[in-house]
């Protein structure tokens, strides 16, 4: 018998002003992204843009539904249009905001579970890591440097 620690590495900015040029224009598609949002139910806007390796930029927000389960998260709405419509190009990084009508939110908003899977499987297929920005409307900005880092003991097509 072993006990095994997993870690991982985040880099927290301070604010918007210290990512790099490249970082700030991405999150700033992202807060552009999120004013689609259609999110009559949380009154929670969030916005997503990702980054393909052919610098192509292709955007999400959450869309939500009378019957919840419909929905789906920005993240999904982003990386699955970005599948869509340039399956074979990597996805290098996904910038992620969220604002709400109740409430200044001014940490970052982690993507959920079943987005963190959506995502692990480009991760997967490309054979590279997906990085991400996580930011709320206001405050820091997380990356994290791999979707696996924060899918740990992930489910993927090697199982099957
Ligand atoms: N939401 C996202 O768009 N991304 C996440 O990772 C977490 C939650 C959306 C779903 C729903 O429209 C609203 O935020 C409240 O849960």
């Amino acid at each position: 018998m072993k006990k095994q620690k997993l870690s991982f590495e985040l880099t927290v900015f301070d604010g918007l002003f210290e990512l790099s040029e490249d970082d700030h224009a991405l999150m700033s598609k992202a807060v552009a992204a999120r004013k689609n949002a259609y999110a009559p139910y949380s009154n929670f806007q969030v916005g997503a843009a990702v980054l393909l390796e052919n610098g192509q930029v292709v955007i999400g927000s959450n869309q939500e539904n009378a019957s919840y389960p419909s929905g789906l998260c920005a993240e999904r709405v982003a990386i699955f249009q970005a599948g869509a419509l340039y399956p074979s190009v990597v996805v290098k990084t996904v910038a992620i905001t969220a604002t709400s009508v109740n409430r200044v939110v001014d940490t970052p908003a982690a993507p959920c579970g079943n987005c963190r899977q959506a995502m692990l499987e480009y991760e997967v297929k490309q054979k590279e890591p997906v990085r991400l920005l996580i930011m709320g409307e206001t405050g820091k900005v997380i990356q994290c440097n791999a979707i696996s880092d924060i899918l740990p003991l992930g489910f993927d097509s090697s199982y099957l």
